[in-house]
Order: C-alpha cells, then sequence, then structure tokens
C-alpha cells in the first residue's frame, strides 16, 4: 500500500461555455477537475486549499471512511467549511473497495462545477472479473448554467421560486455540436476497431437522471457505484445523480465518427427537458470531416426502458466477491418522501417549495453534526427522526391539500452499532411525484426491492431478492413508487443521507444516521484530525 498525495487549489477560472464567459469554482483551474488514481488499500491524502471567496467542503462520494467521518466531507454535516485563505487535509484509507467513484464539492451548489472522477484500481494481482480493456476513459456527465449556480439556488432557497433548468448538459465538461457555439468544446475519444474500451460513466449532473448511448455500438454493464455486477449488454445506461456505472465497449462497428450522447429521464415531467449533450467516439484515421451518427437514446418518459433497465442490475455475487445481504432485520425504517410548501415571510409569494421526510424538512445546522456528536454538544440536533410517517398518514395527497405543511427540524436517527436496518423510501404524490435517487453516506446498500404504487409490508417482502440484489451508495426511488435497501450499521458516525438531487436537498429532503460506537476500541470514531476546520 502507498499513501497517494493530492494539492487540490480551490480557486476561481474564467471558463466560457454556450457563447458566455463567466468565473466558475475549480480545483487547478480545471474542470472537472482532476481524476484521484488510487489502488486498493492505499492511504489517501488530499491537501485542499481555498482560494476562493466561497466557502467550501469536498465529499468523497461512495468511500464509506470507515470509522473516519471527519475526512467525508458534506459542510455542516461531519465538519465545519474550508474558509477563503484556509485547508484542510482529507485523510483516508481505501479498503475494501475498487471501481468507480467521485468527488465533489458538498455545499451549496458549488459541486455545480467542483467534481471529478475517483479511480480505484483494485489491488495488485486482482484481475478484474472481465475481459482486460486495451484501454479506459472516464465519461463524467454534468449541467451547465449560463448563470451564477449560487443565484440559481438562492432563488430556490431565499425567494421560494422553482430555479431555472440548466442552460446544457455536458459530457466531461463539455456540451458539444448540439449546442450553440460548442463546436469546440467537444469530448472526443479516440478507438481502434476490434479493440475492448473501458468506459466509467459518472453522473455529477444536479439535477438529472440521465440516459447515455453511444451510436452504433451496445454497453455491456460491468459494476455500479465501485461494485462488481453480473454483465448485461444494453443500448442505454440510465444513470441518476451520484451514480457511476462501468460499461465495456467493443470497437466493431465500420470505422466512422460516432456521437456518445446524454440527455435526461424525466419520468414525471413538468416540462420536457429533451437538451442532448453530445461528444464522439472515434476510430483511428476516421477524419474530422465525417459527419457523426446520433444513438437512439430512450425518449424522456420512457419508465418501461427504465424499469427493465435496473431489473436486470445484480450483485456479481462470486466466490471472490459475495454480496452479504442482511437476511434478518433488527431494525424497519419506512420513510415517505413528499413535496411542500411552507410559510415564507421573506418570499416572494409568502411561501416556499420544501420537501420531506416523515413529513419532516431537515433544517442545517451551524456547526457538524459530527463533531456535536463526538464531543456531546447540547443543543444541535435532537435524535427524535421517526422509524415511520406520522399516521394517519394521507401520502397520496389526495387532496392535494393534505399534508402539504412540513415540519421543520434538524431530527436524526440513532442506529445501534452493527445492527441490521431495512429502509423502504416511499414515494408520495403531495404536490407531484417525482423521481429521486437517495445517497446514503458511510455506506453502501443492497437495494432488495423496488415497486411502483405503495408498498405493501404484507406481500411485498416476500418478492424481495436477498440473493443477488445490486449493491450501491445511491438509488432511484422511482416515480409514485418505493425502494427497499438494506445494511449493516457498521460504521459508527454521523451519516448524511439525502435526495441527490441538489434542488431536492436545498428543499430539506435530507436527514442522517448517528450510528453508535461498538464496544472495542476500533469499533468507535477515531479522533479528529489537528487541522480539521474550526466552525
Ligand atoms: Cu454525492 Cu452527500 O453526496
Amino acid at each position: 500500500a502507498a499513501v497517494k498525495k493530492y494539492l487540490f487549489d480551490i480557486q476561481v477560472k474564467n471558463v466560457s461555455r454556450l457563447c458566455h464567459a463567466k468565473p466558475i469554482v475549480t480545483v487547478n483551474g480545471r474542470f472537472p477537475g482532476p481524476t484521484v488514481y488510487v489502488r486498493e488499500g492505499d492511504r489517501v491524502q488530499v491537501n485542499v486549499t481555498n482560494h476562493a471567496k466561497y466557502n467550501m467542503s469536498i465529499h468523497w462520494h461512495g468511500l464509506k471512511q470507515f470509522r473516519n467521518g471527519w475526512a467525508d466531507g458534506p459542510a455542516y454535516i461531519t465538519q465545519c467549511p474550508i474558509k477563503t485563505g484556509h485547508s484542510y487535509t482529507y485523510d483516508f484509507n481505501v479498503t475494501g473497495q475498487r471501481g468507480t467513484l467521485w468527488w465533489h464539492a458538498h455545499i451549496f451548489w458549488l459541486r455545480a462545477t467542483v467534481y471529478g472522477a475517483i479511480v480505484i484500481m483494485p489491488k495488485p494481482g486482482t484481475p478484474f472479473p472481465f475481459p482486460q480493456p486495451h484501454r479506459e476513459e472516464t465519461i463524467i456527465l454534468g449541467e451547465w448554467w449560463n448563470s451564477d449556480v449560487e443565484e440559481i439556488e438562492k432563488q430556490g432557497s431565499k425567494l421560494g421560486l422553482p430555479p431555472n433548468a440548466s442552460d446544457a448538459h455536458t459530457i466531461n465538461g463539455k456540451p458539444g455540436p448540439l449546442f450553440p457555439c460548442s463546436e469546440k468544446h467537444t469530448f472526443a475519444m479516440e478507438v481502434e476497431q476490434g479493440k475492448t474500451y473501458l468506459l466509467r460513466i459518472i453522473n455529477a449532473a444536479l439535477n438529472d437522471e440521465l440516459f447515455f448511448a453511444i451510436a452504433g455500438h451496445n454497453m455491456t454493464v460491468v459494476e455500479v457505484d465501485a461494485v462488481y455486477t453480473k454483465h448485461f449488454t444494453t443500448q442505454a445506461v440510465l444513470i441518476a445523480p451520484g451514480q457511476t456505472t462501468n460499461v465495456l465497449v467493443q470497437a466493431t462497428q465500420s470505422p466512422n465518427r460516432y456521437f456518445m450522447a446524454a440527455r435526461p429521464f424525466m419520468d414525471a415531467p413538468l416540462t420536457v427537458d429533451n437538451k442532448t449533450a453530445a461528444a464522439i467516439l472515434q476510430y483511428k484515421g476516421i477524419t474530422n470531416t465525417v459527419i457523426p451518427i446520433l444513438p437512439k437514446l430512450p425518449a424522456p418518459n420512457d419508465t418501461a426502458f427504465a424499469l427493465s433497465y435496473n431489473a436486470k442490475l445484480r450483485s456479481l455475487n462470486s466466490p471472490q466477491f459475495p454480496a452479504n445481504v442482511p437476511l434478518k432485520v433488527d431494525r424497519h425504517l419506512f420513510y415517505t418522501i413528499g413535496l411542500g410548501i411552507n410559510p415564507c415571510p421573506s418570499c416572494l409569494n409568502g411561501t416556499r417549495l420544501t420537501a420531506s421526510l416523515n413529513n419532516i424538512t431537515f433544517v442545517m445546522p451551524q456547526i457538524g453534526l459530527l463533531q456535536a456528536h463526538y464531543f456531546n454538544t447540547k443543543g444541535v440536533f435532537r435524535l427524535d427522526f421517526p422509524d415511520n410517517p406520522p399516521s394517519p398518514f394521507n401520502y397520496t395527497g389526495v387532496p392535494l391539500t393534505a399534508n402539504l405543511g412540513t415540519t421543520l427540524g434538524t431530527r436524526l436517527s440513532k442506529i445501534v452499532y452493527n445492527s441490521t436496518v431495512q429502509l423502504v423510501l416511499q414515494d408520495t404524490n403531495l404536490l407531484t411525484v417525482e423521481s429521486h435517487p437517495f445517497h446514503l453516506h458511510g455506506y453502501n446498500f443492497f437495494v432488495v426491492g423496488t415497486g411502483i404504487g405503495n408498498f405493501d409490508p404484507k406481500k411485498d417482502p416476500a418478492k424481495f431478492n436477498l440473493v443477488d440484489p445490486p449493491e450501491r451508495n445511491t438509488v432511484g426511488v422511482p416515480t409514485g413508487g418505493w425502494t427497499a435497501i438494506r445494511f449493516k450499521a457498521d460504521n459508527p458516525g454521523v451519516w448524511f443521507m439525502h435526495c441527490h438531487l441538489e434542488l431536492h436537498t436545498s428543499w430539506g429532503l435530507k436527514t442522517a444516521f448517528v450510528v453508535e460506537n461498538g464496544v472495542g476500541p476500533d469499533q468507535s470514531i477515531l479522533p479528529p484530525p489537528k487541522d480539521l476546520p474550526p466552525c
């Protein structure tokens, strides 16, 4: 094992896209930011120095940070922000994980431009459980706004208005030739005929679940969220914000230039967003003048495709990489997801949109929750997040006015160390149904079941997959449906859980788990590092 050191200098840089130049926050002046390359078993030290006028924190999305929430990164959850002119070193071990993950700013909406890939190579002498690719490429999908993202966020949080949708989708920071002034902002990847390539696809978009496809080429899915899967071949990948998907692509077509493209999956659209990011897969020796061929992407409302795609995802569950699904459950949680409206005297209409779990809208604390827990600071949070929604709770949203108002609070749930938890996330029709990609920090979980409509505690568990369910850190709760996850609470700390649609996170669709220490010294939270940013 080695120590891998990185320097992240947070700086503002002028970048032009879609015919406009604007200052954006970057790492080392790069957009997307640098890829962190590590090997399973390495120790990683990333020194982050903040030279921007915004507060900053960086999250290592999907890394478990065992007993080491201090390196997790969400602002006001596990640390206070790194202020302008200050630095902090994220110091962590990468154990028991291999594959593609990513890092991003975890404060306000700064992850719009502050993000990059994490590539974890398997231990030496441990080959991939799939054919060795000739070469690999990172494909990070994102969104671009012409205006300042901080202003957009304020529209939602301060004024109570739904913020503008993004102006473009991007592939490796570039919108591609379907957007104005973007011919030169087009990502291209060269391939040789007959060779196999590994694409590490990451969805870093703020608010859009995306389809991704390559004209003329199928993809074989081999890994999601840094966990190997059973292989399956597909024309398009569906990927929610926060998720990663590794695919193999064989360059077996006639030498040409082919579009790769990404476009939203909008299950319950208020407006259809058809903006298509494009990049180019170019066979060696083909000149730039050949017209690329567009891929067929599923329609923005192709729910049938989404359901069948997700049903194909299975853990590899091999002797070397077993799926250790908890078979018995110690703690049953049932959380309803709702959008609502609360009074807001300072907002334009006197109201603002909110989002809630079990009708509770999370209020961000002023100091880090992990510090408050570790140092036993009183009055920062309450440990009374309910295991079930208020009863009776009409989560069908008929009439629409039922349960629209939510309760505010910094309320968390306490979990006994090493207990097994089952959490059912149930979408509701409060205001509107929508798909919600939920992310849990500090853990992977098994997605044991999912369905459309209301979860039936009598019938649905009998259909759970407890053999080879997908193991992930982010899962889509389908529009008007439910998803059941299981995990073993073996990582003590305070772990954030939230919808990875940034808009919904801002509206309060988040909470955290406090996982207690175990009895042994190796079962408790590590002491905080000396340079942890003060509050
Ligand atoms: Cu990728 Cu809490 O986030």
